[in-house]
């Protein structure tokens, strides 16, 4: 509870004396702005604001506290150029990379007044410019419009790369057409909230996935046991699910076989989880393909896993690759990715309410960044991607694909990580549960679980994603405890499943009403699994390999040693092969 009384102290001060003092120095420039005969400031703002996107945020100094920014808005009366402020709260920067208000800690670019601008290509004329299927590059050349956004340059200034997100790329996805994306495969709607099958809300099972991130072994097995201990089942009389992105380095294939054979599902958070967030935004195709689809190899071998059922990718710091590790992906047969994180809101800064906008009014702002769409949070259901992407990519880096491709989606909603609701103040959503930092106790975890479950329970019900990694689970007792406590209340309802991600496909390929849920067949597989382990005694295989000098490391595996440390360039770990 101390948290929200230094919460309710920032709000004050955003409100009183920051917002104030801020306004200050916007006043001064909007003063000149207008000032009459001073066609010199006129000047300075057109000029700062020349060829610049309306819809960036800039620094106008370095100095201060790195909190406020500012964006060119052409709206006003007599179209003329104003200057539009925006401030985070209190504790909070503003990360000019990625467009938003981050904690301090996170936000390294506060040096920074602006983002780097590159030179663009002319895609926007009235008159088309280039003859038809090519366009313009930033020098006026015309260049085939497929060449845009190859990762190829291609115009002489290099342009054709220089836009390509998925609101910019010539030859990304077209927008959601419903009439032409129907269930089973295909699953888009205009804002990402729509409920499949048009099912009303009270009929639709409230999924939660339960997801771990990272290698799996003696340091974490033991906290799966317990919280998928057999005996907890969701309504439908089968043992609840959980989906395990794992990682290879130190995991151990005895425990991996297990959860495969107890119905969890098991997925790929790569092969080597290099810590280089740079290695994975920039990750070339077989980058993406030795990682993930090297990785799959991996963990069917010595998991022996055989049933083709590894189909999900999540990038390591949720740092997607673009439309190559996609492209990667439909090609490897894999059907979904979840690392996309669709953000709570746009700008996460508190509303004022009429104070604010009275405020603002007086003191000649212009305009107001920070009301949050879509205004009741609602949260988004998976989509695949065929067409374009129902929300901003503003996490991830900014590399979400542009282009279609045949996957699905499990978006991550950011959790709203408040956990007192009636609190009315936004800070930036948390896609981990552990990167929800000011959750520090078991109480205040318990209430997050809670209000996050009402925030997707009482409106669509998209699936609810709790996204873990071990360790934070078990850095305190009463995480865990909170944890296994919630998942029990659940349970006591009738209309609350925690499911696999590939579950969660399957009702949205087929979706079924609650009162008919009991007997979907889909949920039915693994349904209540018991018995023994594989192997009581895996095998306990000390390895290296020439990529991995000077380490050895144990590979446990119910299945028979290979030669080598199983990594990148070998990944059966039967040697390299001559070349
Ligand atoms: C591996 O899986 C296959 C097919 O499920 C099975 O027949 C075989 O006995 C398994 N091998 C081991 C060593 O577990």
């Amino acid at each position: 509870m101390a948290t929200h009384r230094n919460y309710s102290k920032w709000l004050l001060l955003v409100l009183l004396l920051g917002l104030s003092a801020s306004s200050l120095g916007l006043r001064q420039k909007r003063q000149d702005d207008e000032g009459e005969g001073d066609g010199n400031e006129d000047q300075s703002i057109d000029e700062l604001c020349k060829d610049r996107p309306p819809d960036e945020y800039f620094r106008l100094t370095t100095s201060g506290d790195c909190r406020d920014v500012v964006r060119c808005d052409k709206a006003g009366e007599n179209l003329k150029t104003r200057l539009a402020g925006v401030r985070c709260p209190n504790g909070l920067a503003f990360d000019i990379e990625r467009q938003t208000c981050d904690w301090k800690t996170n936000v390294k670019n506060c040096k920074e007044l602006e983002k780097p601008r590159k030179v663009l290509p002319i895609l926007k004329t009235d008159e088309p410019i280039c003859p038809e299927g090519k366009l313009s590059c930033g020098n006026g050349e015309c260049i085939e419009k497929e060449l845009f956004c190859n990762d190829k340059p291609d115009c002489k200034d290099e342009s054709d790369e220089n836009a390509c997100s998925v609101e910019t790329d010539p030859n990304r996805a077209p927008d959601c057409d419903p009439t032409q994306c129907v269930l089973p495969d295909c699953f888009c709607s205009a804002d990402g909230t729509r409920i499949p099958g048009n099912i009303e809300p009270n009929q639709v099972p409230q999924m939660i996935t339960i997801t771990f991130n990272g290698a799996i072994n003696v340091d974490n097995t033991d906290l799966y046991d317990e919280i998928f201990n057999g005996q907890r089942q969701n309504p439908n009389g089968c043992q609840i699910r959980g989906t395990f992105f794992m990682s290879h380095k130190y995991s151990n294939y005895a425990s991996v076989q297990d959860l495969h054979r107890r119905g969890h599902e098991i997925a790929m958070f790569s092969l080597t989880h290099k810590d280089e967030p740079k290695y994975w935004t920039g990750g070339s195709y077989d980058d993406w393909l030795a990682e993930m689809a090297g990785g799959r190899l991996i963990v069917e071998r010595f998991a022996n896993i055989t049933d083709g059922s590894i189909i999900g990718v999540r990038a390591p710091y949720l740092r997607v690759g673009g439309n190559k590790q996609f492209e990667m992906m439909a090609d490897q047969y894999f059907v979904y990715d979840a690392s996309i994180t669709a953000p709570l809101g746009r700008v996460p800064i508190r509303v004022g309410g009429n104070k604010q906008f009275e405020m603002m009014a007086d003191q000649y702002f212009v305009y107001d960044a920070s009301i949050t769409a879509p205004l009741g949070r609602v949260p988004i259901w998976p989509y695949t991607l065929y067409f374009r992407m129902p929300h901003k990519c503003n996490g991830n880096a900014q590399n979400c694909p542009s282009r279609s491709h045949p996957i699905w989606e499990m978006v991550m909603n950011e959790l709203d990580r408040r956990d007192d609701p009636t609190f009315d103040e936004s800070l930036p959503g948390c896609h981990m549960v552990d990167s929800c930092s000011n959750i520090q106790t078991g109480d205040q975890f318990a209430r997050l679980l809670r209000h996050n479950f009402n925030r997707h329970f009482s409106t669509n019900r998209a699936p609810l994603g709790l996204h873990f990694h071990a360790s934070w689970l078990k850095s305190k007792k009463e995480f865990k405890e909170e944890l296994i406590k919630f998942i029990e209340e659940m349970l006591d309802r009738n209309d609350v499943y925690f499911v696999t991600m590939l579950q969660v496909i399957q009702w949205m390929q087929n979706p079924t009403e609650l009162t008919s849920l009991r007997d979907f067949q889909e949920w039915k597989e693994k349904c209540d699994v018991k018995g023994q382990p594989y192997c009581s005694l895996p095998n306990p295989c000390p390895l290296t390999t020439r990529e991995l000098p000077g380490q050895t490391i144990r590979l446990f595996t119910c299945m028979e040693c290979p030669n080598n440390y199983p990594w990148i360039l070998d990944p059966t770990g039967d040697g390299f092969s001559a070349k």
